[in-house]
């Protein structure tokens, strides 16, 4: 796949010139500018100064630690510990890879060291420019990918839309925060209620009422990205009970007879006992579409 998405070859990510500050924490890992702040969390880009002396490559990373209106609440930092237990478990190319938790007994701070992930957000390049099909395909399989292995580990990542989802200039997909993420098979110490949490637009309507991420809710956020990626669009006005109540339909991307359109009807069912229980069938469809099957077809 050599369609660049990036329109200059250095990182537009790491490009951005904000305040530097070089706090250190644990005498270990310089804590640089903010790369993001999400619901919870704000991320630093740092050093990893240990691994710098030994002469590794590839020593920037990640530091995640509660954001400002959160670091009071007391539970902030079991929230970031369970976040470091159930992601660090995940080793998988398209899955961020979280090192390490800690806290700084100094700054008096908690903190979990994740790979620092060179690029954009899905957001951000879905806003910028329509991708083409081709590329949408090569991104929808890592996705799926990456989501499928979560679910085979026993895990629900639970908060999957495009600003938790980062693309590096070689078309490389990394999916991210386990913040609300829960392992099926091992309770954890901590949980936030998804539905706070997690972004509406990509919740499925069941979690409005349940409060519990599943794997079905997943399989439903996974469907709105891959619409999303296809089209630009998201594939209803909203996910609400009044959407539901109107009985929002999806504008096929192709027909309603495609491959990848079925796949999807699926996948977006608004009950979750009629929509796909895993993603199975789509990773199938996603794997057996070609170029030719994304050529308008007249007939
Ligand atoms: N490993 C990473 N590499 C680069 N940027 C990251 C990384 N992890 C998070 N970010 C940035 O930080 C933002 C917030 O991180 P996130 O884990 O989503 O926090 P929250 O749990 O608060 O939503 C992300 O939207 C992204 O811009
Ligand atoms: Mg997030």
């Amino acid at each position: 796949m050599n369609i660049a998405l990036f329109k200059d070859t250095t990182s537009q990510a790491s490009s951005k010139q904000l305040p530097v500050n070089h706090t250190m924490l644990c005498g270990r890992y310089t804590q640089e500018h903010i790369l993001g702040v999400g619901g919870m969390g704000v991320v630093y880009r740092g050093v990893d100064t240990m691994l710098q002396a030994f002469g590794a490559a590839g020593n920037y990373i990640a530091i995640k630690m509660a954001c400002a209106e959160h670091e009071n609440y007391p539970g902030a930092d079991n929230l970031l510990f369970t976040e470091y237990e159930i992601g660090s478990r995940l080793k998988h190319s398209n899955l961020v890879a979280i090192r390490h938790f800690d806290v700084c007994r100094q700054q008096q701070k908690a903190f979990l060291i994740m790979d620092w992930i060179e690029g954009l957000s899905l957001e951000e390049l879905l806003y910028r420019q329509p991708l083409p099909p081709d590329i949408a395909l090569h991104l929808s399989r890592q996705l799926v990918d990456a989501v499928s292995f979560c679910h085979q580990q026993g895990v629900v990542h639970g908060d999957i839309k495009p600003a938790n989802i980062i693309i590096s200039p070689n078309n490389h997909l990394t999916l991210f925060d386990f913040g609300i993420s829960r392992s099926l098979y091992q309770p954890t110490s901590a949980h936030r209620s998804a539905i706070r949490a997690c972004s509406c637009r990509y919740a499925a309507p069941e979690l409005f009422e349940e409060h519990i991420p599943t794997i079905a809710t997943d399989v439903f956020a996974v469907c709105c990205v891959i619409y999303r990626l296809f089209s630009g669009e998201h594939p209803f006005q909203d996910t609400t009970d009044e959407a539901a109540a109107r009985g929002d339909v999806i504008k096929p991307l192709f027909h309603r007879r495609h491959l990848l359109d079925k796949a999807l009807l699926q996948g977006l069912n608004w009950s979750h006992k009629a929509r796909s229980c895993n993603l199975e069938p789509l990773t199938r469809v996603l794997w057996r579409l070609t170029s030719d099957d994304f050529k308008t077809s007249w007939f």
